[in-house]
């Protein structure tokens, strides 16, 4: 079907408000075909961006999350982390003008303090040039955990709770929602995942409650915008009833 079918299919039915990416597959496309990791990485780069693009020039829905580095990626060789922190950086240094003038407003998820300073500057230069946007809400997830979200909003509980401003009774799921580090993030209605396993990997866990979940082979610089196009279609196939029973 050519795209442009495919759009207006899915243009017609209820899209999501906040989709989420987890981007797998970079190294065995690479190894597939005979190229070190880090062009598979600068491919998946590549996807990323023109993923943004797609999303940001159809308005398709409001907020990307995109989840570049984990907590655990740490254990990856030092080049490679490395390699990727400094593609994030030019991807950042390269793209802005672009990405602002579409409307996009960059935010980052995740713990900032270990980043390379370099990064953490454009990151921060970034954030402030772009936050009067709001074409696109771009959230990039970097040395991000789940377990690490949640946990930090455990930790500002007890630190509120011993301040005298907390009681056990007064910590609803609402207010420990609030104190989460996605507080500012509607919660995802779909959780995309390429190259093919079917886990969350410390990704999302409390904002992942009632997300959908989309698992695809495809490797993620494979991953284009036909193949966005597919997973919002598969979305909007499913009955969501949020734990309630629909007639
Ligand atoms: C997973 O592939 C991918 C990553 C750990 C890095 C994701 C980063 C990018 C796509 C580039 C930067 C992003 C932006 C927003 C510009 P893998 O190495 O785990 O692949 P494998 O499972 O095949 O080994």
């Amino acid at each position: 079907m050519p795209l442009s079918d495919l759009l207006e299919e899915v243009r017609a039915r209820p899209l999501p408000r906040h989709v989420a990416l987890i981007m797998d597959g970079n190294g065995r496309w690479a190894k597939a075909r005979g190229l070190p990791r880090t062009e598979g990485h600068r491919q998946g780069a590549l996807a990323a961006e023109r993923l943004i693009r797609f999303v940001g020039n159809e308005k398709l829905f409001p907020y990307l999350t995109l989840f570049a580095f984990s907590t655990e990626n740490w254990n990856r060789p030092r080049e490679e982390v490395e390699f990727l922190f400094r593609l994030l950086e030019r991807f950042i240094r390269e793209k802005l003008r672009e990405l602002s003038e579409a409307g996009v407003r960059l935010s980052v998820l995740g713990d900032m303090a270990t980043l390379p300073r370099s990064l953490k500057r454009s990151l921060s230069e970034a954030i402030e040039a772009t936050k009067g946007n709001d074409t696109l809400h771009l959230t990039v997830a970097l040395n991000f955990g789940g377990r690490w979200a949640v946990l930090e909003a455990a930790r500002r509980a007890v630190a509120q709770a011993q301040a005298g401003e907390l009681s056990p009774e007064a910590l609803t799921e609402g207010a420990f929602q609030a104190l989460l580090p996605t507080a500012e993030l509607p919660e995802p209605d779909l959780i995309i995942r390429t190259g093919g396993h079917m886990r969350l990997s410390n990704f999302f866990l409390w904002e992942a409650a009632y997300a959908e979940l989309y698992f695809t082979p495809t490797l993620w610089p494979d991953f284009d915008e036909e193949a966005l196009l597919l997973a919002l279609r598969e979305f909007q196939g499913r009955t969501r009833n949020f734990g309630r029973v629909i007639a």
